[in-house]
């Protein structure tokens, strides 16, 4: 996984050989750069361990529960994440559909701070959910793990905005209606849930399925909108139909 991390510990070694081994002709360079270079990457880890901690908040979830640090695309695990993957992410001109832009990026880690918050309950609100210090950890994680072509800007729908002031009850029940005159296929929704809902459902980080089906009518209004510790999942990452199917599936368990 850490291609550039070898690279760049070249890098290291290289400028470390040549200074040790007489090679004077800009030392100072030299030096500034190998110390940069550690710098960076030690940033970068402290990213990676922020990206894996599942404590780093109080709802128990990792940002890996919920996004891919590699393409999906291009190798898929069968699973379906909430969000996308975070290749790119420290160069994208905004996050979350243009609410985060300029400074306001690097200070949310490229709108990390609103899961942070969001999925995660720390801090009082986005503006105190990651120190500065986590989210330039962050930007310095996405960075070295991606890879140097550009990697497009995501567009997304979601039904509703989490956590928006302005959330109109009425719209959303607008928009979760086609999902209740949907026919389920249950076989189908097995593994439509085994691809998006198992890693963290059968997996002591949320209730377990025969626990969901108590509360089966709320399925599909949790799915897109969300609720604390559970991500909101966009038009992208599931259709209607998925989600009429888990519901048929897990009303049957
Ligand atoms: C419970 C699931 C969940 C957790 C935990 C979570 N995220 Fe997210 N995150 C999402 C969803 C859903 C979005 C909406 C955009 C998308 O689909 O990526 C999002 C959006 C983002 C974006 C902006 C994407 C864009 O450009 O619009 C970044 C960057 C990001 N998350 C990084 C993180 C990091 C870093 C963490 C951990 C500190 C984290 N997320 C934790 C679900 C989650
Ligand atoms: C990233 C982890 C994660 C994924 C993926 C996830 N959930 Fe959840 N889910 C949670 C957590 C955590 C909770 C508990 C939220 C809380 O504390 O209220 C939860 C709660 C729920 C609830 C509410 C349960 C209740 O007691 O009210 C439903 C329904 C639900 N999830 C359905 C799903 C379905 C269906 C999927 C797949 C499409 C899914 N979840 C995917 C983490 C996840």
């Amino acid at each position: 996984m850490f291609a550039r991390r070898i690279s760049l510990s070249l890098i290291f070694v290289s400028l470390w050989l040549s200074a040790a081994c007489g090679g004077r002709e800009s030392p100072e360079i030299d030096t500034r750069g190998s110390a940069e270079v550690v710098a960076m990457e030690r940033l970068a880890e402290k990213g990676q361990e922020i990206f894996r901690d599942r404590d780093f908040g109080e709802t128990g979830v990792a940002c890996i529960d919920c996004h891919a640090d590699f393409d999906e695309d291009r190798n898929p695990d069968g699973r379906i994440r909430p969000g996308h993957s975070i290749l790119g992410a420290h160069a994208r001109a905004h996050a979350w559909n243009g609410e985060f832009t300029g400074a306001a990026l690097r200070h949310t880690g490229a709108g990390a701070a609103k899961c942070a918050w969001q999925f995660q309950e720390r801090g009082a609100g986005i503006e105190t959910a990651l120190s500065e210090e986590e989210a330039a950890a962050l930007i310095a994680f996405y960075e070295y793990i991606s890879p140097d072509e550009q990697i497009p800007m995501l567009n997304w729908t979601a039904v509703t905005w989490p956590g928006d002031p302005d959330f109109e009850k009425e719209t959303f029940e607008q928009a979760l209606a086609p999902i209740e005159k949907l026919r389920g296929d249950q076989q189908r929704g097995e593994r439509v849930y085994d691809m998006a809902c198992a890693s963290c459902h059968d997996h002591g980080i949320a209730p377990a399925k025969r626990i969901l089906k108590r509360k089966v009518d709320r399925l599909p209004a949790v799915v897109r909108a969300g609720e604390d510790g559970m991500p909101f999942f966009s038009r992208n990452k599931l259709s209607d139909q998925d989600i009429a199917d888990v519901k048929a599936f897990v009303a049957r368990q």
